[in-house]
């Protein structure tokens, strides 16, 4: 089972094995079983004998956080766009955008808010991806229509059409052998990154995304078994209690999340552990007042 890792010649990668020199970073493999194996640290179901490289691609992503200088050519930039654009969207209503940033200076501004993710500053590309209820409101004006879906349905509509937009063009770069790593923590400081990239009222960041060319990607990371996930026609998380303590053991101790509020623990944490110190801290309770202001309603 693959460590996890922030360096690319620290574990044994299905695509990238030890030693590989980056330049072949964004190869990929035809071998079904390791991808499976690599994501649930066990073959749970035998995958198809042979995989479409695009399936291969996607069972293989994982974050980027450590990127090389080199500029993401303007074309091929586009067609990452336009593969964002192809993602489904709620009645093709298209309730989102993406802000593009591409000013080192600015991308900077934004690493330095979040403070904790210094690596942010040496990608090319940032990209904004926002909600975008503003420009709903600004056809039914321009048809002489009322505007009438101030709602906290139209919120989750356009929050899904941009995190659908974000992992189309996640995996459109990482099957062009580039990196990403969403970034929620543009959400932390919305009163700036908000007036930064010029956002109106009824436009609200969902995830920022670094883009780039890997220098290392980071090992896959192990994912919860299907049976915990997967509810086969009716919702049933008996189970969960029993998975975990597999799941855990599959994953590296971590740092432990919130030392300075739950205290310190040398030894590290496993997932259940530090999920549920996590949430056990709210996190980004001025988002809903911020929002409000805003003019998104969450009725
Ligand atoms: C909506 C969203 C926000 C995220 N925000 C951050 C972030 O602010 N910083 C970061 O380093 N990773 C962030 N991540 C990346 C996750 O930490 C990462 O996806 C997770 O650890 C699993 O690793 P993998 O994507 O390599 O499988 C975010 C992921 C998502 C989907």
């Amino acid at each position: 089972m693959a460590r996890r890792s922030e360096s690319a010649r620290g574990y044994e990668s299905p695509l990238f094995p030890r030693g590989v020199p980056d330049a072949t970073l964004p190869g990929m493999t035809t071998d079904p079983a390791a991808l499976i194996q690599a994501r649930y640290g066990e073959q749970p179901f035998a995958p198809p004998a042979e995989l479409a490289p695009g399936l291969a691609a996607i069972l293989d992503r994982r974050v980027t956080r450590r990127y090389r200088p080199e500029p993401v050519p303007e074309p091929l930039l586009q067609t990452l766009l336009a593969a964002a654009q192809s993602a489904p969207s709620k009645s093709d209503l298209q309730q989102y955008s993406i802000i593009l940033l591409q000013d080192p200076a600015r991308i900077a501004a934004i690493a330095d808010w979040i403070g904790t993710m210094p690596w942010i500053k040496d990608a090319p590309i940032f990209l904004l991806f926002c909600g975008d209820i503003r420009r709903g409101r600004r056809l039914c004006e321009l048809q002489g229509r009322e505007y009438a879906n101030d709602s906290v349905d139209t919120f989750i509509n356009a929050t899904a059409d941009a995190a659908l937009a974000m992992a189309h063009l996640i995996l459109a770069a990482d099957a062009a052998g580039l990196g990403t790593c969403p970034i929620s923590y543009v959400r932390n400081h919305v009163e700036k990154v908000g007036p930064l990239c010029g956002l109106p009222k009824g436009v609200f960041p969902v995830a920022g995304l670094t883009l780039g060319w890997p220098v290392a990607r980071n090992a896959p990371s192990p994912r919860l078994p299907q049976s915990v996930v997967v509810h086969r026609e009716r919702y049933d998380d008996s189970g969960l209690e029993a998975a975990l303590p597999a799941y855990d053991a599959l994953r590296p101790p971590a740092k432990p999340r919130y030392p300075e509020i739950l205290g310190r623990k040398p030894e590290g944490c496993g997932w259940s552990e530090n999920s549920a110190r996590q949430l056990s801290v709210p996190e980004r309770f001025g988002l809903r007042t911020w929002l409000r202001l805003r003019g998104i309603a969450l009725d």
